[in-house]
């Protein structure tokens, strides 16, 4: 069997799928994934869509316009809702408190009277973040402590999804990267272009987690769909390592001198907002009920690598 076909397996076939987010980079892992046997509805901020499919709609919506959002759910009639739609800006969102209230919670309450309404079954994505990193590894049943507004707001879009009589699957993930076209750059791509003009980097050692590759993020999520599983899953890369040793591997994937990255502490950085220090997660259920389990980091940066070549082949050199 061939990798294709394992992946297939793993994907829903001639369901009618809603992606909120869906030019953002798991947005569009989805797409990629689901569209080729799924009639897939996209929903994004920017008018105007680059992705096209059999299949495929584009509708223009910002997800805090509520009673827009609802009433294209009545329309649209998906079975299944993936919100992937985010303020995702750790420090931004801790400057501009209301608004991410007004996306990675409010939005939410929508998405769930829209989903009630058609009887959607609604995968809202959420984040490491909502832990404290004191007591890793993480498992789906242990306690949640938010540190800032970001991991805040995205345990409010839990808490308000188990409060409602809907449908729902909740999957937490963590250092997101991948190559997509037109995305903002990940963590990836911020070292690798970095390394790239010659600079010497600084990153932190003591923040620890699983860098998770967005199409692996992906695949876990078509599972669930496929499987019809509700609750909780933890879907992340196999592997827990420090930003700092994430980016040695960066360059050593990249043929760049790991040796002009230097360790830091986070102190140092006065980043706005407080991060949790290791929020590793356990990949327990996943593998028990998913029966999947994601690339570790090295492999995971031979598909971000291969798929970076194939981007720049067809963009003519200008991808990221
Ligand atoms: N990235 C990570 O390391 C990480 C870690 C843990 C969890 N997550 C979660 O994973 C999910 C996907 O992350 P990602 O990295 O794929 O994010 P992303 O690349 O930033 O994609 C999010 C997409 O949603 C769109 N969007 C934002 N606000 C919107 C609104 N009000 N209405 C409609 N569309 C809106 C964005 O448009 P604009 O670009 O125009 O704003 C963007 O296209 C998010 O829920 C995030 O919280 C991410």
């Amino acid at each position: 069997m061939t990798a294709e076909d394992v992946l297939q397996e793993f994907v829903p076939y001639s369901e009618r799928i809603l992606i909120t987010g869906c030019h953002g980079l798991l947005g569009q892992k989805l797409f990629t994934l689901l569209s080729p046997t799924n009639t897939i509805i996209g929903l994004d901020m920017q008018p105007g869509t680059h992705l096209s499919g059999r299949d495929y709609s584009y509708h223009t919506l910002d997800i805090t316009r509520g009673p827009d959002l609802i009433d294209a759910i009545v329309e649209l009639r998906p079975r299944y809702i993936i919100n992937t739609a985010a303020m995702t800006g750790v420090d931004h969102c801790e400057d501009e408190k209301e608004a991410c209230w007004r996306v990675n919670v409010l939005a939410v309450e929508s998405l769930i009277k829209g989903a009630r309404k058609v009887g959607a079954h609604l995968v809202q994505v959420s984040s490491d973040y909502v832990f404290n990193g004191k007591q890793p590894p993480y498992c789906e049943t242990d306690r949640t402590d938010p540190l800032g507004y970001y991991g805040k707001s995205k345990l409010a879009s839990e808490n308000v999804l188990r409060g409602s009589d809907i449908s729902f699957t909740i999957a937490r993930t963590q250092v997101l990267f991948g190559v997509a076209p037109k995305t903002r750059p990940n963590f990836v791509d911020f070292i690798r272009l970095k390394l790239e003009e010659g600079l010497e980097l600084s990153i932190v050692d003591d923040q620890l987690g699983n860098p998770t590759l967005a199409d692996d993020l992906a695949t876990g999520i078509a599972r669930i769909i496929q499987l019809r599983n509700t609750g909780i899953y933890h879907i992340s890369g196999s592997e827990s390592i420090s930003r700092y040793e994430f980016a040695c591997k960066i360059a050593a994937a990249f043929g760049e001198d790991p040796s002009r990255i230097k360790p830091i502490k986070t102190a140092q950085l006065k980043q706005k907002a407080p991060r949790p220090e290791n929020s590793t997660f356990c990949l327990d259920k996943i593998n028990r009920e998913l029966k999947f389990r994601p690339r570790s980091t090295i492999e995971a940066l031979m598909v971000y690598k291969e798929q970076l070549h194939e981007l720049q082949i067809t963009t003519g050199g200008n991808a990221k």
